[in-house]
């Protein structure tokens, strides 16, 4: 029927966007979404079903999930009417950019970096302004304060995805104090530098911290995220953002983790120290590239099509991400740290991989 079709209902900027797709779900070795290798300890899990066990179903979560922001808050330091949580850290990236970009904004972000900026800013209707990584893939400080100065809202992911690449905090107040508007660092990895731009937020109200409990807190499949910012803020934020976002399950395991926030710390030094090794074990390869790492991945490049690379190591039972559709990123992919086992047998299975392709010239 003639006005009903997609191009006549769905807006242009959402039409003319590249979905965010992810290639093959399943492998013996499952290295593509940055996830922990680990699950939380068993007394963790039983502790946290006890819990929900325990807690009312029918009702919606509290309204103002407080009990939730005040661990946060202890947890961070931060006050609490400056924490908004969020159903991943995906939706707080939302609701940041539903206050905050529409037509006539500009929201600015390094480039190559976590795809789904552009994708939701672009689909508020707000210009994106590109800050090009330096050709050695770090963090272009002098470009990134120019597009800040002109920006509404600047995106920085630090340690950015897919490149690992970290953004030192003096390079970073820099870029804040010299912003036009909001600068939203993106810490998804922050817990893989050891360092964080939060200590920023006592000297800056135009800066927002985003978090998320996918990664270090290894409970990507629960969905569970936060925003650390000025009151004022907040409050804002928190007008456009769904209520009742976080479900009952989730708020019961987030706290219940942040209580047990210790147990998970031999977690994340055992991807810091794996990370640093399969590092090395790319370097030590031949024709192989590897870039320094301050998250839970290794960004890497060989002399073949990365599409590939990625397909040999799948037949191999090895999942990896092609990110060589990224600017900048010819040939690239994206290795998440595993377990040392499954690190071990990606690196077998690229050993095989390229000399196939090597001997196929
Ligand atoms: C930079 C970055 N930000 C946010 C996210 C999304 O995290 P969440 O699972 O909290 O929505 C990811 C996930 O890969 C990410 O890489």
């Amino acid at each position: 029927m003639p006005g009903r079709s997609p191009s006549d209902v769905i807006k242009r900027e959402v039409r003319e966007a590249s979905a965010y797709t992810l290639k093959y779900l399943e492998a013996d070795v499952k290295l593509d979404q940055n996830e922990n290798p680990r699950e939380i300890p068993d007394s963790l899990k039983r502790k946290i079903m006890a819990r929900f066990g325990e807690s009312g179903w029918r009702r919606y979560p509290a309204f103002v999930p407080s009990r939730m922001t005040a661990a946060l808050s202890r947890f961070t330091g931060w006050p609490a009417d400056g924490i908004l949580v969020g159903n991943g850290s995906n939706e707080l990236i939302l609701a940041t950019l539903v206050a905050t970009a529409g037509p006539g904004k500009t929201v600015a972000m390094p480039q190559p970096t976590f795809t789904v900026y552009r994708l939701l800013a672009s689909a508020m209707g707000a210009a994106v302004r590109e800050a090009p990584l330096r050709a050695d893939l770090t963090f272009d400080v002098e470009g990134l304060r120019a597009a800040a100065r002109e920006s509404d809202v600047t995106i920085i992911c630090s340690p950015n995805n897919p490149t690992g690449t970290f953004l030192p905090a003096a390079d970073l107040s820099g870029i804040i104090a010299s912003a036009r508007g909001l600068v939203v660092v993106d810490e998804a990895y922050h817990e893989f530098s050891r360092q964080s731009a939060a200590p920023l937020l006592e000297r800056f109200e135009n800066l927002v911290v985003l978090r998320t409990f996918s990664k270090a807190m290894a409970i990507a499949g629960l969905r569970f995220g936060y925003m650390l910012a000025g009151p004022g803020i907040a409050r804002e934020v928190n007008k456009v953002k769904l209520p009742y976002n976080v479900n009952v399950f989730t708020l019961t395991a987030a706290e219940t983790l942040i209580d047990a926030v210790d147990e998970l710390q031999g977690s994340i030094r055992a991807i810091i120290e794996d990370r640093e090794r399969l590092k090395a074990g790319l370097d030590a390869r031949p024709g192989v590239e590897a870039f320094p790492s301050a998250a839970n991945f290794v960004l890497f490049r060989t002399a073949h099509p990365a599409a590939e690379v990625f397909e040999r190591l799948y037949e191999r039972g090895v999942l990896v991400r092609d990110v060589s559709n990224y600017p900048m990123l010819d040939r690239a992919l994206r290795v998440s740290v595993g377990t040392a086992a499954e690190n071990a047998r990606f690196l077998d299975a690229l050993d095989d991989a390229l000399e196939a392709l090597d001997a196929q010239g």
